[in-house]
């Protein structure tokens, strides 16, 4: 597996000190408050996990289950909600976990469907910012890399639902995809 990967965009230590300083920013945001933290399935199951852990504030957690991709590299262009949370946002502070936002398309989705419940606010912390693809306008307020226009695998993102648990993000050799 590790020798599909052409280049590392990130290293796991890299990775680590993003969620501590992300982890300090998001305590002060919500400081005083409880949060309700969405991590969005499958992409951001290992970036929740350790950005929650970061965080020295009171939190609820619970998940959502989206997928617009398929396994591909590039969107269908539907958000189709595959599993639901189970907590009532309504009057709620709500937080978003992606692990990255590209069109934008995700994001919006999630973003309109946490509005429509009545949230009392919404904020987003994404692992990747890729502005370089946004199609809808879809923006996050906690940032861990701005990345360039390439598709990127490792730490929970897939190509052929493969390479989510690369503990690093890097870029695959053409081939695996040429030869698909
Ligand atoms: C990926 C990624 C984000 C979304 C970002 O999810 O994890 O959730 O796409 O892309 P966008 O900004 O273009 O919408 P995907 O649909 O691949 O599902 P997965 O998380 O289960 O891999
Ligand atoms: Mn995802
Ligand atoms: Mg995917």
């Amino acid at each position: 597996m590790n020798n599909d990967i052409l280049k590392v965009l990130y290293s796991k230590e890299e990775i680590e000190e993003a969620c501590q300083r992300l982890g300090k920013e998001i305590s002060k945001t919500y400081a005083g408050k409880t949060p309700v933290v969405v991590g969005v399935l499958k992409g951001a199951i290992f970036f929740m996990t350790d950005i929650v852990r970061a965080v020295d504030a009171y939190v609820q957690i619970d998940f959502i289950d989206v997928s617009s991709y398929h396994g591909a590299t590039e969107s269908s262009g539907t958000v189709e909600l595959m599993q639901d949370i189970n907590t009532d946002i309504k009057g709620r502070d709500v937080l978003i976990v992606e692990d990255i936002v590209d069109t934008g398309r995700t994001l919006k989705f999630l973003q309109d469907t946490f509005a429509d419940r009545g949230a009392n606010s919404i904020k987003v912390c994404t692992l990747l910012d890729k502005p370089a693809g946004r199609e809808v306008h879809a923006e996050s307020d906690f940032i861990g890399f701005k990345v360039p226009n390439e598709f990127v695998v490792g730490y929970g993102l897939d190509y052929d639902e493969k390479y989510r648990n690369l503990p690093y993000i890097g870029v695959l050799k053409p081939e695996i995809y040429t030869n698909k």
